[in-house]
């Protein structure tokens, strides 16, 4: 938690998504206001992704199915190093396919030039394969393979949980093994969007599903953040990912729990002077309520812990 803290100077960063897997989209972002420059999450080989139509802007968001199209870890490893010259974390974000792969991503961004690695537990978009965090065994099986293989600190990238007892399981196998962080949430996958003209989906691949983002799933985003707020009581850092376009988004974030927050859909529309506004944004809220982010954070008032009125 310090660690992570201590690397960050921004409270706004890219989230990996969008326009963050090749290396000029990389300079790009390390040349912004962004915190840090998350990468595209990699998988062991390099990937096409999905088929196009894989990504469509929507009044309040966006749907996605890009199926993890990537260079392959290896150059993210050498982009990793290119990148240590603009003076910001470097994050990489590992997609492995079995437990294996898992491993051999994550030992090879441990020793690497990134500071952070973050563990993608939750892609949606790959047909046949279920979302890792969704099953607890399988979350629990390969952090306890890949949660000592170096001294970087790893992190999760999480779905969204919508059931207490969900986050309760989650939260305790978190603080159980050496994560330092966790970033909340990913889109939500396996929704629909129609077009109701053309009869048919937005986005071509696994029938018409994919990950929903944006504005439609923020206070889903801010829920879970409040909830591992809660149960991970300061131990652990948290990312607060989903429908952040505006300073007074973050700000909710904050009140709710967030240490930072990363944002990708309006990146992907706005481009990456997207960081810098909401920076400047959220400081002004702050400034004019007299608070900080550290004297902020958590803060939300009137509320009752829900976790301990769920136990009775
Ligand atoms: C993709 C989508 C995700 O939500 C994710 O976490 C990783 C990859 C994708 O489809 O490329």
């Amino acid at each position: 938690m310090i660690v992570v803290r201590g690397l960050l100077k921004k409270y706004v960063l890219n989230a990996s998504g969008p326009n963050d897997s090749n290396l000029s989209e990389l300079e790009t972002i390390a040349k912004s206001d962004s915190a840090a420059v998350m990468m595209k999450s990699c998988t062991i080989k390099p990937r096409e992704g999905n088929q196009e139509p894989r990504y469509k802007r929507l009044p309040l968001g966006a749907i996605q199915s890009m199926g993890l199209p990537n260079e392959g870890y290896e150059k993210y490893v050498e982009y990793s190093s290119i990148l240590k010259k603009y003076n910001k974390p470097v994050i990489a974000s590992v997609a492995g396919f079995n437990a294996d792969e898992y491993v051999a991503l994550v030992k090879a961004f441990q020793n690497s030039d990134a500071d952070l690695v973050e563990v993608n537990l939750s892609c949606p978009n790959i047909e046949g394969k279920s979302q890792v965090a969704y099953d607890f065994e399988q979350m629990e099986k390969i952090l306890g393979r890949i949660e000592n293989l170096g001294n970087k600190p790893i992190g999760l990238k999480l779905p969204a949980y919508l059931d207490l007892a969900h986050h309760k399981k989650a939260a305790e196998i978190i603080l159980k093994h050496n994560v330092s962080f966790i970033t909340c949430i990913n889109s939500i996958g396996n929704t629909l969007v129609i077009d109701y003209e053309a009869a048919g989906p937005v986005i071509k691949t696994n029938g018409g599903l994919g990950g929903l983002c944006g504005d439609y799933i923020k206070p889903i985003a801010l829920a879970n953040v409040r909830v591992f707020y809660e149960l991970l009581q300061d131990k652990i850092f948290i990312f607060g990912v989903g429908g952040i376009k505006s300073g007074t988004d973050a700000y909710e974030f904050l009140l709710a729990g967030a240490d930072a927050v990363q944002v990708a859909t309006v990146f992907e529309k706005e481009g990456p002077n997207c960081f810098e506004r909401i920076n400047n944004e959220l400081n002004e809220i702050l400034k004019r309520k007299n608070l900080t982010i550290e004297s902020a954070r958590g803060k939300l008032k009137n509320s009752k812990s829900l976790l301990i009125k769920q136990e009775k």
